[in-house]
């Protein structure tokens, strides 16, 4: 019955059985969904895609997440961690190719000589691009005053993922322990905020005990919280991480990526001028997946600018594409592919959230 998804696709705002609702719509009721998401991002948004050249620097990494491939206690996998000089490189390729903003990522370290070295490597970058690089950071947990170091240094935007709101889930997916802490996790979000960075959230979709209450919870939360941006996946299990189980309670891949998408477009409806990144992952799930996010409300892309050889060593879920690719590649492929979904990339544009600066003026 479509009717009922069509009412509650007119209403201005909805309720948390609402979102179960939609979230729950059959492969017929889901066009409906999307249908409204272009409409809202068209009106909002516009067309234009932007970049985040994104350099997954390091794969080392202090924590040990159920589902993350990069864990600590995985020993199947080659630690790497770039120089400066190659990590500037790969700053340079994104500067040339007017990319204007780079993500700093990597496995979550905590301790003074990281925060040192990133603080430097965010000068420099500031400095190599005449200040024109804007620059976000995917580093995890941090003190307040790190936050405040590298917000200093010239970071403005930082994503830092949920990954579940509510916190008997995200218990059942970390280990018990003071490193893998929800509310850590929370009072982080609220530092960054409070610091002035652009602030990025997001959840994986589709995790083993997850329910449609949990991820309408999950929109709530982010609703509540007044995030900028979004970055979502659906849950992709990697062998040799603790939660992969072969025959246990996953639901379909195909199912997992539709979820996502219901996700990302029910943000956008509702967010409307957040930034929403079309995430790596539902391309390792469906070949065309990124740009049928773009279709469904994303307006950011993270092409990958990693030198090649690395890349294979930072797979946080199983079939990541791009692993044998390098950033020149990359680029003539996305520009490609994002005409197809009928987009345009704003190259040479910042791109920032816009609800960032409304809610800012407020
Ligand atoms: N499947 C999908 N996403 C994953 N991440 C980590 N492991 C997986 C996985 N197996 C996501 C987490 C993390 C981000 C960097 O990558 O959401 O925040
Ligand atoms: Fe480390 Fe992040 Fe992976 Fe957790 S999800 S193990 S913090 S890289
Ligand atoms: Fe990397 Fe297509 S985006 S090869």
């Amino acid at each position: 019955m479509s009717y009922d998804i069509k009412k509650i696709l007119e209403k201005e705002e909805f309720s948390r059985e609402d979102l179960i609702r939609l979230l729950s719509a059959d492969e017929k009721e889901r066009k409906l969904i999307y249908a409204k998401a272009a409409e809202t991002k068209a009106e909002h948004v516009g067309k234009k895609v932007y970049y985040r050249g994104l350099i997954e620097f390091s794969n080392i990494c202090g924590k040990n997440c159920y589902y993350c491939g990069i864990r600590r206690d995985n020993r199947n996998i080659r630690r790497y961690n770039l120089g400066d000089r190659e990590i500037l490189k790969a700053v340079e390729f994104a500067y040339n190719n007017r990319y204007a903003s780079v993500v700093l990522q990597s496995g979550e370290i905590e301790n003074k000589g990281f925060t040192d070295r990133i603080e430097s490597l965010l000068k420099e970058i500031k400095r190599i691009s005449n200040n024109e690089l804007g620059i976000t950071l995917s580093l995890g947990e941090q003190t307040g005053d790190v936050y405040q170091r590298w917000f200093d240094a010239g970071a403005h935007r930082y994503l830092l993922r949920i990954e579940s709101s509510s916190p008997e889930l995200y218990a059942k997916i970390h280990p018990d322990d003071n490193s893998h802490n929800f509310n850590r996790r929370l009072e982080c979000l609220r530092t960054l905020k409070n610091i002035g960075y652009q602030t990025g959230t997001g959840i994986m979709v589709g995790l083993p005990y997850q329910t449609p209450e949990d991820i309408a919870g999950d929109i709530l939360f982010m609703t509540d919280f007044e995030i900028d941006m979004v970055g979502l996946g659906p849950y992709i299990e990697h062998r040799d991480t603790p939660m992969f189980k072969p025959g246990n309670l996953l639901m379909p891949p195909a199912e997992r990526f539709h979820l996502a998408l219901k996700t990302i477009a029910l943000l956008r409806i509702i967010m409307k001028d957040i930034n929403i990144a079309a995430a790596t992952a539902l391309q390792a799930i469906d070949p065309m997946g990124r740009e049928k996010a773009l279709m469904v409300g994303a307006n950011v892309i993270m092409p990958n600018i990693t030198p090649g050889k690395y890349r294979d060593s930072y797979k946080l879920y199983e079939n990541k594409p791009c692993t044998d690719e390098e950033a020149e590649d990359c680029s003539s492929c996305l520009e490609a592919r994002i005409h197809m979904a009928g987009d345009e990339i704003g190259y040479g544009e910042w791109g920032d959230s816009k609800h960032f600066f409304r809610r800012n003026q407020k």
